[in-house]
């Protein structure tokens, strides 16, 4: 999955056919697969008791949910800067104890310390956000943790193809500046430095799932939710249907349907968890 820029609900430019809104049931559809490495990422963290836990880009908000079951003590705030989102997450709110509120990761800031920052799957829609995951380790105490998840795939054929049609004759002119930017995120070895710089003990590592799909253009219903959707914002309905087929055929060939009708999807991702000694 994943993308380029910082998205948001309205997309600056000339006149976009659809808007660029984060939508809140396709992301579900793959909700399994994208739970996978939260729990993952989670099972590194080791606050027993933790007051404050943020969770930095929290979408659709079940995920966030899901910490506030972990730690029924906790107060659990989730920030995103997707209208769409939010409103899918308010129906997780349980006021006081877990809430979701507007803000861009870019400046917002806690109110008091936070024992525990999670942001999964989100980084790599903010270019230079190494400086941002130094930023956030500074705001935990003694024992307090930071755990962060981001795509490794950015030269994975889903982005690779779709930068290819991006800055092709045919799209140049309208995508070139929306193709998928190979370096969207940095090497595990960066995010160890990140986050040791700051002081904390880290643990970083990388994993490929292999995701075994269905159905028809699977891989392409994957992209839809994530990579595709800023780019097909830029464009009217009729280009958006022409660069689709064009996707989806290239998609098909890079990702095969397999005898018994699956399709593989080989997804890398890079996990990083930094904690401050107490
Ligand atoms: C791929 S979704 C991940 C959602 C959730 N963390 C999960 O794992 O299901 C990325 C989320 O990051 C949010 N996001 C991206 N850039 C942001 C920014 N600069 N400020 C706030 N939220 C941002 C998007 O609105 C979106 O909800």
């Amino acid at each position: 999955m994943d993308g380029t820029q910082a998205p948001a609900d309205s997309t600056p430019g000339p006149s976009p056919a659809r808007s660029a809104a984060w939508d809140p049931a396709r992301y579900l559809r793959f909700a399994g697969e994208r739970a996978r490495p939260f729990a993952d990422l989670m099972s590194r963290i080791d606050a027993e008791l933790p007051r404050a836990v943020v969770d930095l880009g929290c979408g659709e908000g079940a995920l966030t949910a899901s910490l506030a079951r972990r730690w029924p003590d906790a107060r659990v705030t989730g920030v995103d800067s997707s209208a769409t989102m939010l409103a899918a997450a308010a129906t997780h709110a349980v006021p006081g104890r877990l809430d979701f509120v507007a803000g861009d990761l870019r400046d917002w800031a806690p109110d008091g310390p936070v024992d525990v920052v999670v942001s999964n799957a989100v980084l790599h829609w903010v270019p230079g956000h190494e400086e941002m995951l130094s930023r956030w380790a500074g705001w935990l105490p003694p024992g307090g943790w930071v755990a962060v998840q981001v795509p490794g795939n950015f030269r994975a054929p889903t982005h690779a193809l779709l930068a290819g049609l991006c800055q092709s004759p045919r799209w140049a002119a309208a995508l070139a500046d929306a193709a998928p930017r190979p370096d969207a995120v940095a090497e595990p070895a960066a995010y160890l430095d990140v986050l040791t710089s700051a002081g904390l003990t880290a643990d970083v590592w990388e994993t490929t799932y292999l995701h075994v799909l269905t159905g028809p253009d699977p891989v392409l219903a994957w992209v839809r939710g994530t990579v595709l959707r800023p780019v097909l914002a830029l464009l009217d309905e009729d280009d958006a249907a022409e660069l689709t087929a064009s996707f989806g055929a290239a998609l098909r060939g890079a990702y095969p349907v397999r005898a018994d009708g699956t399709t593989l999807l080989p997804f890398r991702r890079i996990f990083a968890v930094g904690t401050r000694s107490s």
